[in-house]
């Protein structure tokens, strides 16, 4: 099996000392920088754009993985390639032309995802699986961090897994929304193999080191 990933994701951070958080995150083995990109419209929430991304490209090697919660996130996939994202994943809900923009992403030289909101069904992302490097499934109403977890979810995972593996891709099936050591064994039964966590990481109470180590550990738990 391979290794599960670990993507901190940095709306939980103090931005203040961005570049030393995410510092602390590479150096407790984070795999991934998980980037939430809002736009006060897709979502109730407004945060970065390509900006903050070049800004964490400089100060890590890891790969970026922009989350992109936007509507017409089709005219600014170039700004977020150019700026450094390594992945970069679009929300069906917000993509008419959803192969196109998947193709879009990959001719950029980049990793495309696509994810899909709790109240979407899988099937509206079953025709382009197999274009998905990437495979998000949100286990929370995107928006916020520190949000409560949704197992409703759990079910849309072990279908989403299933067809990924009939398709034989490689693509990664990572879950974004309340990840913790309580709800990891449970999305990893479900066949999640990437996690993205803000509040589990950045606001653990010994620190960003303790929060990727506990979520290591109950990983390690469940093999
Ligand atoms: C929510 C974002 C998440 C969020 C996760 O809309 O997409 O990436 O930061 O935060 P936690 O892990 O605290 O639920
Ligand atoms: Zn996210």
């Amino acid at each position: 099996m391979r290794p599960f990933l670990i993507a901190p994701s940095i709306l939980a951070s103090d931005f203040t000392r961005l570049g030393q958080e995410i510092a602390v995150c590479e150096s407790a083995g984070a795999d991934w920088i998980h980037v939430d990109i809002m736009d006060g419209h897709f979502v109730p929430n407004l945060t970065m754009g390509p900006l903050v991304v070049e800004a964490c490209r400089r100060t890590t090697g890891l790969p970026l993985d922009v989350h992109l919660m936007i509507e017409k996130p089709e005219n600014l996939l170039e700004s977020f390639a150019q700026a450094g994202a390594s992945h970069l994943i679009v929300h069906v809900e917000t993509c008419p032309n959803l192969y196109r923009t998947l193709q879009h992403i990959k001719s950029l030289g980049v990793k495309a995802g696509v994810t899909l909101n709790p109240g979407t069904p899988a099937a509206m992302i079953e025709p382009v699986l197999h274009l998905a490097d990437i495979v998000l499934v949100m286990t929370v109403n995107p928006g916020f961090s520190g949000q409560v977890f949704i197992p409703e979810a759990l079910p849309k995972i072990a279908h989403i897994r299933k067809l990924l593996d009939v398709l034989g891709s490689s693509a990664r099936l990572l879950v974004d929304g309340g990840v913790a050591e309580d709800t990891l064994p449970r999305l990893i039964a479900a066949g999640a193999d990437a996690f993205v966590a803000g509040n589990a990481i950045f606001k653990h109470p010994n620190g960003i080191q303790a929060g990727v180590a506990a979520l290591r550990q109950a990983m390690a738990s469940t093999i």
